[in-house]
């Protein structure tokens, strides 16, 4: 009867690559998944202008909507750092193409220049598009396109990318990573933002290795693979536990008020809003076409790779029970699918290879014996996403009625509250979406990849 599995609908390739061929690390000692193996160097010293602008942006600027008509000083320094950038030579990043590294710190500098420049700018009345200059732009689309990623801040750049060792001669462990190398806030509430991305990023590498096992099982039919399938299972649920336990600790080490008003303003993009302006890349035909979101955890590949283990179907396009309600059909299904273009190249390659090998879901569904161990994965899935959304409901939702934190200058922080009020309609998250349609709809998809049966 096993035998009789039809697994040929996406078979294995023959020729198997390995972690490494995706940029992913999966070594026998140390294994950093999308992390890189190694913390980013400084870029070489014909960009020092770039890491010098980086350095004294973080020094002396402040966000745009936090400045008042009597904050002079900041406002002029403000403009001075922007003018600078607009002035800076337009560098070619053709000596960068061989070192990946120094590459992934290009992307990195670049895009925390452009969201500094763009948020640092003082709310206008015209509220007309904000114009990227091209000494940014012009190496930042070079860079990307090299790196096949969005040419905006993303995941990789906060995250992935943002750390430096506590102790050089150790190795990459959680204990010895220093996160938030580069912050917009400087505060500790943004390092420990991007810390708890982390967390479940460095979490989620046993389950890269859960996938890599299952892809090295012989087969799936007979009595010991079956057995160790379950086993796999039983494990990437706990893995799956651990990262709605570590979501839930964001809560211990980030103030959600300071995240809403002094961090997350920094993260959006071009697409963040419809009551944002639009950024244009200077020299760019039409700067609408590219993918200019901003960051978000939807971006984590680690994400990504246990949905497509468990065949999620985030775009509903089976016929799963129960029924996607009225707002499930709303929701953006292509969000999950647009975030992978906010990935390096290498990592969106490696899920797309998951989603063309055998899928465990098609074991359980056929082999009752797995059924049970699959189902019990996919619902701590489903509880880590109802976990996730009321995080998200604290921190931004619940958030987006409270005014900001103290340290905010009296004037600008009215005038930050009024803006928000005129802008009101549903409470929106990376490129614009309506958030709790989005997130409603991410868990049921999950709820609907439970088997029915014995
Ligand atoms: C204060 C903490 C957090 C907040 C406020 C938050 C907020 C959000 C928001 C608003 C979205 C919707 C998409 C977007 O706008 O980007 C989102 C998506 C997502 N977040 Fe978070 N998040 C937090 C922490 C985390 C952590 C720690 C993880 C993973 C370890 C995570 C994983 C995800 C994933 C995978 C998505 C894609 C949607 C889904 O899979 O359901 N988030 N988050």
């Amino acid at each position: 009867m096993l035998s009789s599995i039809q697994l040929s609908r996406r078979a294995a390739p023959a020729a198997r690559p390995t972690p490494a061929d995706f940029d992913i690390n999966l070594g026998l000692n140390t294994s950093t998944g999308f992390f890189p193996e190694r913390p980013l160097p400084q870029l070489p010293e014909a960009y020092a202008s770039w890491e010098d602008a980086l350095a004294r942006a973080k020094k002396v600027l402040i966000l745009g909507e936090d400045l008042t008509d009597d904050d002079s000083e900041r406002r002029a320094e403000g403009e001075l750092w922007r003018e600078q950038i607009r002035s800076l030579p337009v560098i070619s990043t053709d000596v960068l193409n061989m070192d990946k590294q120094l590459l992934r710190r290009a992307h990195k500098v670049l895009t925390f220049l452009v969201h500094f420049y763009v948020h640092s700018i003082p709310p206008s009345d015209d509220n007309g598009p904000i114009l990227v200059p091209r000494p940014l732009v012009a190496p930042l689309l070079e860079v990307s396109s090299v790196l096949q990623m969005a040419p905006v801040l993303t995941f990789a750049d906060t995250v992935l990318w943002n750390w430096d060792l506590i102790n050089p001669d150790l190795p990459v462990t959680l204990d010895n990573m220093r996160m938030g190398v580069d912050l917009f806030s400087g505060t500790e509430d943004e390092r420990n933002f991007y810390l708890g991305s982390a967390r479940g990023e460095i979490r989620g590498i046993e389950m890269l290795h859960i996938v890599n096992e299952y892809h090295n099982l012989p087969n799936v039919t007979d009595f010991p693979s079956i057995c160790r399938i379950n086993r796999l299972l039983a494990r990437l649920a706990v893995v799956i536990r651990d990262i709605e336990q570590i979501i839930q600790s964001v809560r211990e080490i980030v103030d959600p008020r300071m995240f809403y008003w002094e961090v997350r303003p920094w993260f959006n993009g071009s697409a963040s809003g419809s009551s944002k302006p639009a950024w244009i890349y200077e020299g760019v035909d039409r700067t609408e076409l590219l993918d200019l979101s901003g960051p978000s955890a939807g971006q984590s590949s680690v994400m990504h790779a246990l949905d497509l283990f468990l065949d999620i179907d985030h775009k509903i396009q089976q016929r799963r029970y129960p029924a996607p309600s009225e707002s499930n059909k709303r929701a953006d299904h292509g969000f999950m699918e647009r975030m992978r273009r906010y990935m390096p190249g290498k990592h969106r390659e490696y899920l797309a290879y998951l989603g063309a090998t055998r899928p465990v879901r098609e074991v359980a569904q056929s082999v009752p014996a797995v059924r049970e161990q699959y189902n019990a994965a996919v619902t701590a899935l489903k509880k880590l996403r109802d976990a996730h959304m009321r995080i998200a409901c604290l921190y931004i939702v619940t958030m987006s009625r409270s005014s900001p934190p103290p340290g905010c200058p009296v004037f600008a922080m009215m005038q930050r509250m009024e803006r928000q009020k005129a802008s009101q309609g549903p409470v929106t998250g990376t490129g614009g979406n309506e958030l709790s349609l989005l997130l409603k709809a991410g868990r049921d998809a999950t709820t609907r990849a439970v088997l029915k049966g014995n």
